[in-house]
């Protein structure tokens, strides 16, 4: 997508050094937009664990690029040292956030890769590099497809409204800064304002770390898509009052039968949206389906991250980005990072392979080949 009129996708390898990758450093914006070079397995780990890069899309990405850097700084003497070290990384960078599924499935498409294609070590970084490429190439893609698939749903509302337009409301980030490009929760709704179909999203702040207050609003904004920015408890209230249309979100892990792991708030609003009669959509590449786990609540890690994020909060004074205390200092905080949103409460799944209901027999209708994996 644009930023200041220049595409971008969120990650990629420096045009002239091939053994540097290139992410947006997420933690600066909307007020300052930063590149980081990242050239060892442990900058890839700090960046993933530290949210430089964040969302299930990116961070399964930003993995795959990791393991190749991994399979670059790996040792050369022998096949055997050299998969042990590529192991040890994947261990490494799985151990970093738990929640996003996209991070596991990256790493294991990679080290089955480089173990499939055998040969000398040249071969098996060279298969690192393409798989790498493949991932991320591969989630831009079905991100484009699940706005293809998601806009006929817009496009209905519009038409049901006489063109006014149609407001959305989503949660956190699941646009273009957590995936590679387009994103999920985001694509229907760029599809929508591209084809001159009038949009209006609500962006949930999503405390703690605000990321539909920092990222969705300003790669909304960069894309000329009109947007309020709201407070995480006011959706219940709009919806009661037949300003939300429709609910998109993104999501982390999502079960084989259609629970949907997101980020912390979701599932009240999905409690919202079904109490008010409002569709509610979770849009995910097939990267984002754990397909082992049919209970999300029970089998779903919920991340837990720290209390500082609860305890303050960042912005822009005076022209620098400052970090103040909002809470007593010494009141304990919890950081529950995800919910989970039962499937019951889903009134579809938008995929890049098209829209299924939120069940089993629905996601395998779309997934025949995953009958038997569990
Ligand atoms: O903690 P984050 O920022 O990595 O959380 C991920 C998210 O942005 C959301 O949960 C999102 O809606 C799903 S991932 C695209």
């Amino acid at each position: 997508m644009n930023v200041h009129g220049k595409h971008y996708r969120t990650i990629w390898l420096k045009p002239d050094d091939p053994a540097v990758v290139q992410i947006i450093d997420q933690r600066h914006l909307p007020h300052r937009f930063v590149i980081e070079d990242l050239t060892t397995v442990e900058a890839v780990a700090r960046a993933i664990k530290d949210m430089h890069v964040r969302g299930a899309g990116l961070i399964g990405a930003t993995a795959g690029f990791g393991m190749y850097i991994a399979a670059l700084t790996a040792p050369r003497g022998s096949a055997d040292a050299f998969m042990t070290a590529l192991r040890q990384a994947g261990e490494q960078l799985k151990a970093t956030r738990p929640t996003a599924v996209n991070l596991e499935w990256a790493v294991n498409r990679q080290l089955q890769a480089i173990e499939a294609s055998g040969g000398d070590i040249e071969t098996r970084i060279e298969t690192a590099l393409h798989t790498a490429q493949a991932i991320a190439d591969e989630d831009a893609e079905f991100c484009r497809r699940i706005g293809e698939h998601g806009l006929p749903l817009i496009q209905a509302i519009s038409q049901r409204k006489g063109g006014e337009p149609v407001n959305i409301l989503t949660h956190c980030n699941a646009g273009w800064l957590a995936f590679v490009d387009y994103g999920t929760a985001t694509a229907p709704i760029y599809a929508a304002h591209d084809r001159g179909i009038p949009v209006h999203v609500w962006v949930d702040e999503t405390r703690p770390r605000n990321q539909g207050a920092r990222l969705t609003a300003w790669e909304l904004g960069q894309h000329g898509v009109p947007h309020t920015v709201i407070a995480d408890n006011v959706g219940g209230h709009l919806m009661q009052n037949g300003l939300v249309d429709m609910v998109i979100t993104g999501t982390d892990r999502t079960t084989r039968t259609g629970d949907v792991a997101n980020k912390i708030g979701t599932y009240l609003k999905a409690l919202a949206a079904r109490d008010n009669g409002i569709p509610f959509y979770v849009a995910l590449p097939s990267s984002s389906f754990d397909w082992q786990i049919r209970d999300g609540v029970r089998e779903i890690p919920i991340e837990q991250r720290d209390a500082t994020e609860v305890k303050h909060i960042r912005g822009l004074h005076e022209g620098e980005i400052k970090e103040v205390l909002l809470t007593p200092p010494d009141s304990p905080a919890a950081n529950y990072a995800f919910d989970v949103t039962p499937a019951r409460l889903v009134t579809g799944l938008i995929t890049e392979r098209g829209i299924c209901p939120a069940s089993e027999e629905g996601i395998l209708g779309l997934y025949p080949e995953k009958r038997e994996q569990q």
